[in-house]
């Protein structure tokens, strides 16, 4: 990740006293994607970061951290590569270094690696919104080690109307699979969303092997038909990775039927992170902020 300073905006100089509430409770272990460069990730010093000891001590007060953050003197928020630093390094590139003031809506925030990238870019409003007590609390120590004014909220994805906002861009990653109801919150994004959306999800591998039998055909004419694509595994329990609270897995063509569906009309290409991880960037019109190439 080159992190960009040209355009960091807004880098305030906020002491980090009274970061000591950020008391972290246990959270589920994710094992995390393997990642390309590090060296890089730490070339710029957050503006706030407390002295080295202290950044540790806040650092390792909790218990776990799933996305890997740089905040100074060398610290990051884990040692291990982390899933965000990868989809960063292929999300960049789509993003332009001036986002001129537009607003973004990070889904599922976590620590907010994200947001926080985004207002470094010169997005003007950004909320981060997250049902993890713990990892609002990562979020707000990242936030103020940065010197960034994102909001983080604790708001569930399925409540996003209640925001009564609009904004012009929204992260979408990592947060689809853990939907109860992933079209009717898409449908929920799409209108909320006045630009693009990215969406990042776990996904169905895609094996010329899978297929359903479905009743479907036009009106009259009804029959019993194969499809290959456009599919939705429900996730029972604890099946994917031990996590209760993953419950869908769409192939790739469900998520982008999904996002038509919600009023997107223009798809970058979509790229494959890993064998069952797909980043996807739709818009809803072709003069959109963010790169569909
Ligand atoms: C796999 S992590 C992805 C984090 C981040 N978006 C990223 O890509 O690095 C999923 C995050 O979504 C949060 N989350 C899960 N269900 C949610 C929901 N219904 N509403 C809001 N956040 C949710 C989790 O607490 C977790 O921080």
């Amino acid at each position: 990740m080159v992190l960009n300073l040209r355009h960091r905006t807004k880098v305030g100089m906020r002491p980090l006293q009274g970061l000591r509430h950020l008391i972290p409770f246990a959270s589920p272990r994710h094992p995390s994607a393997p990642v390309s460069s590090d060296r890089s990730r730490c070339s710029v010093e957050p503006p706030n970061a407390p002295e080295r000891e202290e950044l540790l001590r806040l650092v390792r007060a909790f218990p776990w951290w799933y996305q890997r953050i740089y905040l100074g003197h060398g610290v990051f928020t884990r040692d291990a590569p982390g899933s965000n630093e990868l989809l960063w390094d292929h999300l960049a590139p789509a993003i332009p270094d001036d986002l001129r003031g537009a607003s973004v809506l990070d889904v599922g925030s976590n620590a907010g690696f994200f947001a926080i990238e985004m207002k470094r870019r010169n997005a003007g409003r950004v909320l981060g919104i997250e049902t993890s007590d713990e990892h609002l609390r990562q979020a707000v120590l990242c936030n103020a080690v940065w010197g960034t004014d994102v909001e983080f909220r604790k708001l569930d994805a399925h409540d996003i109307e209640s925001l009564g906002e609009t904004f012009d861009i929204v992260l979408f990653t990592g947060i689809l699979y853990h939907l109860r109801n992933p079209l009717s919150v898409l449908e929920s994004v799409g209108s909320i969303c006045r630009d693009a959306i990215v969406v990042e999800t776990e996904v169905i591998v895609d094996d010329s092997r899978n297929r359903v039998y479905v009743h479907q055909g036009p009106h009259g004419n009804m029959r019993i038909t194969e499809a290959r694509r456009g599919l939705m595994k429900f996730i029972e329990g604890e099946e994917l990775n031990g996590d209760p609270t993953n419950w869908w897995v769409p192939d790739r063509e469900c998520v982008m039927g999904m996002l038509r569906t919600a009023g997107f009309r223009r798809f970058s290409r979509g790229l494959d992170l890993a064998s069952t991880r797909f980043m996807i960037i739709a818009a809803k019109s072709d003069d959109g902020l963010l790169s569909l190439v």
